[in-house]
């Protein structure tokens, strides 16, 4: 069956009541976008921050004469622009979103592939990862800098501390490459939840990753720290985050935009002695190693 969509811009304070307005219209579905450039970077748990001002997108049945609709909405809600409707054309959509993810190469060893793909050098390192809930297939600048990393700098048997785990992928990632232990922690459970079941997906043993909130591994000391999250709690972590890498191990942060490194570096300053930073589309990767005395 064929679509179209009605594409709004709307100032956030209209968006509830005008998403109501659509949907008694027979609307099917409908998704919210940044009618601008602002940022939502990392909402804390349990919050759904917007935009100032929304581009409103709501799926109907192709039979239904979108016109009356929308200029109704313009005129009543004084909207700026007038919204425009534009044709979906029919196709396999489970096919579609399969198609956008595919394999990704990280470094010279390690290979994030879905479930339904095979991988394209079995003797890789292949994680097996499909797009979930949590954040961490690879496809962020920041997951993808934190990967080429581990795949160069994991030891054999190293004991590994990922601070902000996600859906489990820098400490899978380092138990395949041959760490010998792991701790995945997370403030949301949902990521729990995923790196639970990516580990199982990947025939992590459950005695090699254990995974928590993040006070669960107490004092626990790992050979490599890493934690991709932002500059800010990077920041108010520092304490936490060195507590956690034995003297003289490696501690891997990501999640920094450019303009935030020094001032993250400078929150480790007589802690870590740190390598030159590495970027990618304006992300930033800082990696040092504990001073022995800190
Ligand atoms: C950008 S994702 C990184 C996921 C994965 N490690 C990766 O590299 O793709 C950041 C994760 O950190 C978690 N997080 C944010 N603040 C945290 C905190 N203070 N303590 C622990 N986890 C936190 C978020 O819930 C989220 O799952």
């Amino acid at each position: 069956m064929p679509w179209q969509n009605l594409i709004i811009t709307v100032p956030e304070h209209l968006a509830e009541t005008i998403e109501a307005r659509l949907e008694s219209a027979g609307a099917l579905s409908m998704t919210l976008g940044d009618a601008g450039d602002t940022p939502v970077l990392e909402p804390g748990p349990g919050e759904t921050p917007l935009w100032p001002e929304l581009s409103l997108t709501a799926l109907f049945a192709d039979d239904i004469d979108l016109a009356p609709l929308a200029a109704a909405l313009q005129a009543e809600y004084g909207l700026a622009a007038s919204p425009h409707v534009a044709a979906v054309p029919d196709q396999d959509w489970t096919r579609a979103w399969m198609d956008d993810f595919k394999p990704m190469q990280f470094g010279a060893r390690v290979w994030v592939c879905p479930s339904w793909c095979e991988p394209p050098d079995p003797h890789a390192v292949n994680l097996r990862l499909d797009p979930g809930l949590a954040f961490g297939t690879g496809t962020h600048p920041t997951t993808a800098l934190c990967l080429k990393w581990l795949d160069v700098h994991t030891h054999d048997g190293d004991r590994v501390l990922d601070f902000g785990c996600g859906s489990g992928v820098l400490a899978i990632a380092a138990l395949m490459l041959g760490a010998g232990e792991a701790w995945a922690v997370d403030i949301d459970p949902q990521a729990l939840t995923a790196t639970r079941d990516n580990a199982r997906r990947n025939d992590i043993a459950d005695e090699r990753l254990h995974i928590g909130q993040p006070d669960a591994p107490g004092t626990w000391r790992a050979d490599l720290v890493v934690a991709n999250i932002l500059s800010g709690p990077l920041i108010a972590l520092a304490d936490t985050l060195c507590a956690h890498v034995r003297p003289g191990g490696r501690l891997l942060l990501s999640g920094i935009l450019e303009t935030q490194a020094e001032a993250t570096a400078a929150a480790y300053a007589d802690r870590i002695d740190w390598d030159a930073p590495v970027t990618q589309e304006g992300w930033v990767r800082l990696s040092g190693r504990r001073i022995d005395d800190a």
